[in-house]
């Protein structure tokens, strides 16, 4: 997929299921095993759905027409959730979906932060390739339907301001 075609848009009613697709798969692929297994049953492609819904207003989505090749979640001054297509990663969307989500943040705040699975090698490059920097580990409380889960992870700093 051309990233120059792409469309940076806020997430709609119908991209959730595309968004839930992408969700599920990418999180398996980087998570499952890695992380608590109180985790797991949050992040079935139904309870993901469930979860952009109720974040919808906060989602960024990379649209190609009906396509879409991936998301940011931004929360406050958090990059909640970044994912991408397998299909579509290398081409530069994952760049132009973390810019906005930057650009967002820096509305209401001078920092971001970003919790990432240490063993996740390809994200903590391409966070560090985007100035990023790794400020240790840290038990970061991802949001679940119910409250909090305890996941370890780094912890990733940028000033944007
Ligand atoms: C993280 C993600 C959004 C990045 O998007 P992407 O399109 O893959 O990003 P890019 O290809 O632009 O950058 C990845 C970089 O990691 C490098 N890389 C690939 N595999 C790697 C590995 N195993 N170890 C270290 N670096 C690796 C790539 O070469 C590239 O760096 P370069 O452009 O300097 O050569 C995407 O890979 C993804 O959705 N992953 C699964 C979900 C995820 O991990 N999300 C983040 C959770 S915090």
């Amino acid at each position: 997929m051309e990233s120059s075609s792409l469309d940076i848009r806020p997430a709609e009613l119908e991209d959730l299921d595309a968004i839930a697709t992408i969700w599920a798969r990418g999180w398996k692929e980087v998570h499952e095993g890695v992380v608590p297994d109180a985790l797991l049953a949050h992040r079935q492609s139904g309870t993901l759905r469930h979860a952009a819904e109720e974040r919808l207003g906060e989602i960024l989505v990379a649209a190609r027409g009906l396509e879409i090749a991936g998301f940011i979640i931004v929360h406050r001054d958090e990059v909640e959730h970044l994912y991408v297509s397998t299909g579509a990663r290398g081409a530069g969307i994952a760049n132009r979906l973390l810019a906005r989500g930057e650009a967002l943040i820096a509305t209401c705040s001078s920092s971001a932060w970003l919790a990432v699975v240490e063993g996740n090698a390809r994200a903590r490059h391409f966070y560090e390739r985007n100035g990023w920097h790794c400020r240790g580990e840290f038990l970061h409380q991802a949001r679940v339907a119910n409250g909090t889960v305890g996941v370890p992870t780094m912890r990733y700093e940028k000033q944007l301001r």
